[in-house]
């Protein structure tokens, strides 16, 4: 069966998800230390930590080159990232071709980058969602796999819109990765 990697930066509750699905995960990668990465641990999956530099010292490149010498050791052949924050150097989608899958919160191709439900809110739209896609060079872009909508309430703060959106992405991302590794 496929090898799948799930890239987590932040609170991992897509992960935990994944996890009570029953997905098979055989990596959980973090570019920090951050609960995704504690959860993993938890539930006795590897992991792999390699911390980045932020500002204008951090190294794209040779930060993606040893991303994906850790994903050659653990012979993975799909990645899903759930909530990872670094944004990968071209090299990975050459190595990785139609290997690479994102959760966005919103309905692509609107609101892409990191401010998508803060950026539905302040332009007034009433329905919002989730995208599952391909990851490519360019950010929040590549071929949909699977989408939902989801309604923006009268008096919703970011924290919670965001809340609405993630609890339809705890249920479609383990669906749409069990697709893709028929499992
Ligand atoms: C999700 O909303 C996902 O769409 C976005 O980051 C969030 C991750 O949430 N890319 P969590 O860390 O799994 O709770």
């Amino acid at each position: 069966m496929a090898k799948l990697a799930v890239a987590v930066s932040g609170a991992g509750s897509i992960l935990e998800a994944m996890i009570a699905a029953k997905v098979p995960i055989s990596l959980v990668f973090a570019d920090r230390p951050c609960r995704g990465l504690e959860i993993a641990k938890a539930a006795n999956i590897p992991t792999e930590l390699l911390p980045r530099v932020f500002g204008k010292d951090f190294d794209r490149d040779a930060y993606t080159r040893e991303v994906i010498k850790i994903l050659n050791q653990h012979k993975i052949d799909l990645v899903a990232m759930a909530g990872y924050m670094t944004v990968f150097a071209p090299v990975m989608f050459e190595s990785y071709a139609n290997k690479i899958i994102n959760i966005h919160p919103s309905l692509l191709p609107s609101f892409k980058g990191d401010h998508a439900v803060a950026d539905a809110l302040v332009f007034g739209a009433k329905v919002t969602g989730t995208t599952i896609h391909f990851a490519t060079a360019a950010l929040d872009d590549g071929q949909i796999i699977a989408q939902e909508a989801v309604p923006v309430m009268p008096g919703d703060t970011v924290e919670t819109l965001h809340e609405r959106i993630k609890q339809v992405e705890r249920r479609v991302y383990p669906e749409a990765i069990k697709r893709l590794l028929e499992v």
